[in-house]
């Protein structure tokens, strides 16, 4: 099998796809990052792939091309990871054109029957479009039938999502289609045996399991800026947001998770994705039945602000500005760039932006993350960065915890504290042990968290 594309989502496939012993080749147009892979280099951060991916090429069951001859001739089954960025325009809608150059790349190359399948997250009815499009690139008498098989991983947890996926979705418009899915998954199953688990699958037609894909991205950011708002309440009327999330989420009906209130949601993911679902529903006709992702969205900006009022307040720097807040002349420690720990991605970042919202109020801003810092000084080249945790808050009139990580939520307050210009800190994912940091002597300030101030 192949993969095509591989960034965060191919290349952990491939290489999680070899582990499970398939003749996996990865296939990406950027020379670099093949010739990284291939000698045994992730070019990104995420726990425990290294060692699979170095494991597998010794085994000799993987291997990384931007030759697609090679892929066409190496697979029979062949997976499209490429990314499906926000456009730049106004639509805000899902950009195909790697979906289209992965394609057309590769199907006049087939020499036999071969099945397309995606996994990438697109706009519904893709699949329609992919299967017109290799029907036309085609050589003749080749058949090329197209499936969707949307992805669920989370990065920072991909290489479990992936060999022990919660479900498995299978989009496809044949019989022929479901076993060649199914054969393609062998070893997830097997390895689910093996833990004496099984692997829900849903089989159903392509529309469907493109759907899937997105509506889940957008009931997950749904449960956040629900939270998120909540929090808003809990901060003007002195509850607490944390307590509220665990009473609500041990209704199994609502549950516990991607209930934690905080800064907002970030990545590569939710962001592009709830504006991409808007944008197909409008040019579906029924735009104004997800009217409210735009809210969602709304809220979830909003709370970048939030913090940086947050900071106003705290450094008593409140004004007239439209933003209530100038924050000139005040050091800032941000603790945190990457989207969420255990990452190096910055794209969407939350801490990033909040970051460069605090800088722009005139704060001089000093940033430090574990894994994302290459990233972020390439990103926001104007901001400052610290080579590490203690540089960091080393004289900050204000620490922002923006990203949670471990070496933030277990660091000892009382030593920090004897690092800063003053102990304030604004715990942007409520990572924080509240009662031990006012306990060292630092104002603390959580997200509806109010009444612990
Ligand atoms: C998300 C989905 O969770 C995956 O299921 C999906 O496969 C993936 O997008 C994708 O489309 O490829 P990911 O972007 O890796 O995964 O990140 P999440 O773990 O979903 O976190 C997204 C953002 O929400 C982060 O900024 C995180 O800090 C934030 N978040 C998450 C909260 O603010 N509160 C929560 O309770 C949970």
């Amino acid at each position: 099998m192949t993969f095509l594309g591989c960034g965060y989502l191919g290349a952990t496939y491939a290489i999680c796809f070899a582990e499970l012993g398939y003749e996996v080749l990865g296939v990406d147009v950027d020379e670099r990052k093949i010739q990284a892979l291939a000698a045994g280099q992730v070019p990104f951060v995420e726990p425990g792939l290294s060692e699979l991916l170095n494991r597998n090429l010794a085994a000799g069951r993987l291997a990384f091309t931007t030759d697609y001859q090679q892929a066409a001739d190496h697979g029979d089954v062949h997976f499209i990871c490429v990314g499906t960025p926000q456009r730049a325009d106004e639509s805000a809608s899902a950009d195909l054109t790697y979906v289209e150059a992965a394609v057309t790349s590769l199907v006049p190359h087939l020499t036999r029957d071969a099945l397309l399948v995606g996994k990438s997250t697109v706009p519904v009815n893709t699949t329609e479009w992919v299967a017109q499009l290799a029907a036309k690139h085609a050589p003749s008498g080749v058949q090329v039938e197209v499936a969707w098989s949307p992805e669920f991983l989370q990065e920072g947890h991909a290489l479990e999502d992936v060999l022990r996926p919660n479900r498995l979705v299978f989009g496809v418009s044949s019989p022929a289609a479901e076993a060649a899915l199914r054969a393609a998954h062998r070893g997830v199953f097997e390895l689910a045996l093996q833990d004496d688990r099984q692997v829900p699958v849903v089989v159903t037609d392509p529309a469907t399991a493109e759907l899937v894909k997105v509506a889940a991205n957008a009931f997950l950011a749904t449960k956040i800026s629900f939270i998120n708002a909540v929090s808003a309440v809990c901060d003007a009327a002195g509850a607490d947001v944390t307590d509220l999330a665990k009473a609500i989420g041990l209704d199994a009906r609502i549950g516990t998770a991607f209930l934690r209130a905080g800064v907002g949601f970030g990545g590569g993911c939710l962001p592009k994705d709830i504006r991409a679902f808007q944008a197909r529903a409008a040019e579906l006709g029924v735009g104004h039945e997800l009217r409210f992702l735009h809210e969602i969205d709304g809220i979830n900006q909003r709370r970048r602000l939030h913090v940086v009022q947050l900071a106003a307040g705290l450094l008593d720097r409140t004004s007239s500005r439209p933003t209530g807040a100038d924050l000139t002349g005040c050091t800032v420690a941000v603790l945190g760039a990457a989207f969420k720990p255990h990452t190096d991605d910055v794209r969407d970042s939350p801490a990033l932006a909040v970051a460069g919202m605090l800088h722009q109020h005139g704060a001089n801003v000093v940033v430090y993350d574990p894994a994302g810092m290459d990233n972020a000084r390439r990103v926001s080249p104007h901001l400052q960065y610290a080579p590490s945790f203690e540089d960091a808050v080393s004289d900050a009139d204000l620490v922002c915890v923006l990203t949670a990580w471990d070496e933030f939520r277990h660091a000892d307050p009382a030593a920090i504290a004897q690092l800063v210009a003053a102990p304030r800190v604004i715990d942007g994912m409520n990572c924080l042990d509240a009662d031990l940091w006012r306990a060292a002597g630092w104002t603390y300030r959580g997200i509806g968290r109010q009444q612990h101030s």
